[in-house]
This record gives C-alpha cells, structure tokens and sequence, in this order.
C-alpha cells in the first residue's frame, strides 16, 4: 500500500492539491503511471483537472465510446466547499459519457457516479484516510478493470470480477447466499435464522441480512424488543441506509449483534419504512449496487453472509438476487408454492441479466430446498419422494438433499418470549438454543453440512 505521510488539508491551494495530494500520492496509489492520465485537459466546453485514462484508448485518438474507460478528478482549493462543486462535476460527466468522477479539496474525497444524468455520491472520506480505502475506490471505479484493458486486446465491454478474501487473507470461496421464494410462508426466514445458527455453531462467523419489510427475520433474532422502543434504533440504522450511498461507517453502524443463538450472529436488520422508501429507492436507480458496494466493506469478516427476502418480486427480492452468490430455494412442494416456481425461475433470468451487466456471473442455484413439509411417515415414504421427482422434472431445477419437515418446535422457539408483571418481552431462540436435541436441529445441522459441502467453506 502507498502510505501517505503528510495531510494534504495542509495544501496551501490548489496546484498543492494537485501535486502533493494527486499526483504524488492517489494515482500512484490507484495504480496508475504517467502516460495514462492527462492534466488540465479541454475537451469541448470542459476543462478537466484530471482525466484518467488506460494507455490502450487514449482520448486523444479514440472515439467517444471509449470513454467508459476513464475516470476525472476535480481538484478544489481546500478552503472551498465541494457541495458547490457537485454541478461542475456532473456536467463534465454528463457532457463527456464518462462513468466516474473523484471531488477533492484534500480535506474530503468524494466518489460520483454518473447514473442516467444524475450525479450519485457513491463514496465519502477524509483525505488522510484514503490509504485505509483505497482497495475500496479502485473496485468502486473499476481501476483493475482499467488496467487490464491497458495491457490487454480491447474487448467491447470490461467485465468486473471480485475475489473474495476470507478473515486470514486467503481466497476464499464465494458465501452470500439468498434465501428466496416468491410465496409467502414458505419458511424462507426460518431457514435463514437457523441455518444461521447452525453455521455459526460450527465456529463459521455468520451475517444475515433482513431485506424483507416485515422485518420477521430482525424479529426473529431478537433484536425487536418492544418494551424498550426509546432505546431502538432500527429507525434509523437498518437496511435502508446501505442502500443509499457508500460509506464504511454507515455499514458499520447497521450492523447489530444478536443473542438469540450461541455463539452470537451479526444482523443487518430491517424495518417496515422498507415499504414506502421503495418508490425511491426504484427512481435513484442503483440501490443494488450501492449495497453491493457497501458489502465489499465488511464482507470479508465473515465466512457465509445469509440474504432473507420478502414473498415479492420487488427491488429487495432483486437485490438480494443480485448480490449473492447462492440461492436457496425453500418450499413446500404443495401447488401454490410449485405455481411460483415459473416466476421464481424467470425472475432469476431477470436479475442474471442485470449481473451479466456488471460483470457477475449467473447466481449459482443450490436447488429447492424442502420445507415445512409433513413428517408423517406415509407422507414421507410414499408422496414425498415422487413430489419431489415431478418438481424437479417439471421445473428443471434441483432439489437439495435435507429436508426440513413441519415441526411445531420451530415455531415455538420463535415465539418465545418472557413475562413480567407489566409486560411479555419477545425473546426469540434459535433451535439449537432452545431445544439442541430435536429433530429441526438436527435437520438444520444436515444443511449446513450440505451446504459447507455445496459452498467450498470447509470444515
Ligand atoms: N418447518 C417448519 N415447521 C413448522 N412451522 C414452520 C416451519 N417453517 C416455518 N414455520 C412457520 O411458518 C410460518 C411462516 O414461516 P416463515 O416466516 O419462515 O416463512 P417465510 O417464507 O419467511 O414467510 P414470508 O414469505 O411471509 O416472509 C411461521 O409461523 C413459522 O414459524
Ligand atoms: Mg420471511
């Protein structure tokens, strides 16, 4: 990592900025040598500070198209507020097709991105902070992307591709996985919550994420105690503010620790504001990949981050889809739930669409997992199997191999709670907190294995 050893606040104007702060440090730092930017550059109307470019497309003798291969940079003087920059910004975006743009008086730096003509702040910090960031901007702006169309043969679109790096710095296999259905009922937050216990058992560090307005999965892990709502503050951190803007210290402020399974789980919890903020968050356009993009932040402290999606084939159902890498499918296998699946199937087909435009691969099926099925044994001996054999030839998609049968405990253990004199308190458990000897835990255990197995995580 290049450090940097000076506070570029301390710039005196803005050639300083320029100089000791850009040139010296953030693009030696984002990888970029001398021959692929251009400084004080006109183009048309536009007079760029900075314009970032891969040696293969040089503006100068390219057309147009390639400039979805740069990048500007605005310096300010570091007395000026950037706020009154933002439309300078945004017109030399807009005017010239070029995707991103860096605003920086040395004091702030911030990340912009030119969505349908708008100028979305994408990613925030200090200045002296930018070398604890600095993997985060290139991957925000593509730059490996950039530089390897440099050295490469052209190709007509870049393709993004992240690794993911597990705790100890090695790679590791790909772990977000979605829980999704789009009929209701089916199970899907009660696989989450307990497969999340059963991961984390198995000394796995475990995130779920609650996209779901109900907000059942936040509920369910203890984190809704209604006795103590002054002290909540769900309102105002939960989902919604990840999918906003970009910044480390937003997601790190969503993220809550909840005790209902030992060892602990970390929640990224919901609220029902979900609801009316959709309409919003539809017309800003990438509420997807600002939330992808804010993952990338802490994804690699854990080891599975778990997705629970609402009955719905809306913007959170689509995010969750295009963020993960699995996808389970919970039913049970009655026709309702069998009726859905064209929808769930072509709804995949729909978000695969949207990966293939950044560059992600299609999201990898696991298959559909049976649940809240009969346990009787004349169900389970004669309907079952052929159930399963008509789902799968009919629907071409797999079926896994646990099985999670209908059992009272697991709604119990999700109703529990505690009476005081005045008050019943919520206080849900995990299965495996609340009866570890039962059949659902047993069975939850079954699919962790299974899906250690399927997912690469190990033992
Ligand atoms: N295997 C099971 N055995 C018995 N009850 C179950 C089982 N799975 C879920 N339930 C119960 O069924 C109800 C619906 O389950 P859950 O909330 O997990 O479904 P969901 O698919 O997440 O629903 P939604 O689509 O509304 O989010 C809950 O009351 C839950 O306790
Ligand atoms: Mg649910």
């Amino acid at each position: 990592m290049v450090s940097l050893d000076f506070d570029p606040g301390l710039c005196r104007n803005e050639s300083e900025v320029e100089g000791k702060f850009i040139i010296s440090y953030l693009l030696p730092a984002l990888g970029f040598s001398p021959h692929t930017w251009y400084q004080q550059v006109a183009l048309g109307k536009s007079r760029l500070d900075f314009f970032i470019f891969t040696a293969k497309y040089n503006p100068f003798m390219s057309d147009r198209k390639c400039f979805q291969f740069s990048f500007v940079i605005e310096a300010k003087h570091p007395k000026e507020n950037l706020n009154r920059h933002i439309s300078q910004l945004k017109n030399y975006l807009t005017v010239l097709n070029v995707r991103y743009g860096i605003l920086t008086n040395g004091k702030e730096l911030r990340i912009y991105e030119n969505t349908e003509g708008k100028a979305i702040n994408i990613f925030e910090c200090k200045c002296p902070e930018t070398p604890k960031h600095i993997s985060q901007i290139k991957s925000l702006i593509n730059i490996s992307e950039l530089i390897k169309v440099s050295r490469k043969p052209a190709r007509a679109v870049p393709k993004l591709r992240h690794k993911n790096f597990s705790r100890k710095g090695r790679i590791s296999m790909n772990k977000k996985i979605a829980v999704y259905h789009n009929k209701g009922g089916v199970g899907k937050t009660t696989v989450v919550t307990n497969l999340a216990a059963a991961l984390s058992r198995k000394g796995k560090k475990i995130l779920v994420i609650d996209l779901d307005s109900q907000a059942n999965t936040t509920f369910a892990t203890g984190l809704i105690k209604f006795s103590e709502e002054k002290g909540d503050d769900i309102k105002d951190n939960n989902i919604l503010k990840i999918m906003r803007r970009v910044s480390s210290a937003h997601i790190q402020e969503v993220i809550k620790k909840s005790q209902f399974n030992t060892p602990e789980v970390d929640i990224i919890p919901s609220h029902i504001q979900l609801l009316e903020k959709e309409y919003e968050l539809v017309m800003e356009r990438n509420a997807e990949l600002l939330f992808s993009d804010n993952l990338k932040f802490i994804e690699d402290q854990y080891d599975v981050i778990l997705i629970d999606t609402p009955p719905s084939l809306n913007l959170y159902a689509r995010t969750a889809l295009v963020v993960a890498d699995y996808l389970i499918i919970p039913s049970d296998l009655k026709p309702f739930a069998n009726q859905g699946l064209p929808n769930v199937k072509k709804f995949i087909e729909s978000t695969n669409e949207t990966r293939r435009h950044i560059g992600k691969e299609p999201v990898n099926v696991l298959g559909i997992l049976p649940s809240k099925v009969p346990n009787y044994s004349k169900f389970v001996i004669h309907t079952l199997p052929g159930r399963m054999e008509r789902v799968k030839a009919e629907y071409g998609i797999d079926i896994m191999d646990t099985c999670i049968f209908q059992r009272e405990i697991l709604a119990q253990c999700t109703d529990n709670h505690e009476r005081t004199d005045t008050d019943i308190i919520p206080n849900p458990k995990s299965v495996f907190d609340f009866k570890p000897n039962s059949p659902s835990a047993k069975e939850f255990e079954s699919l962790a294995d299974e899906i250690m197995k399927k997912c690469g995580l190990g033992e």
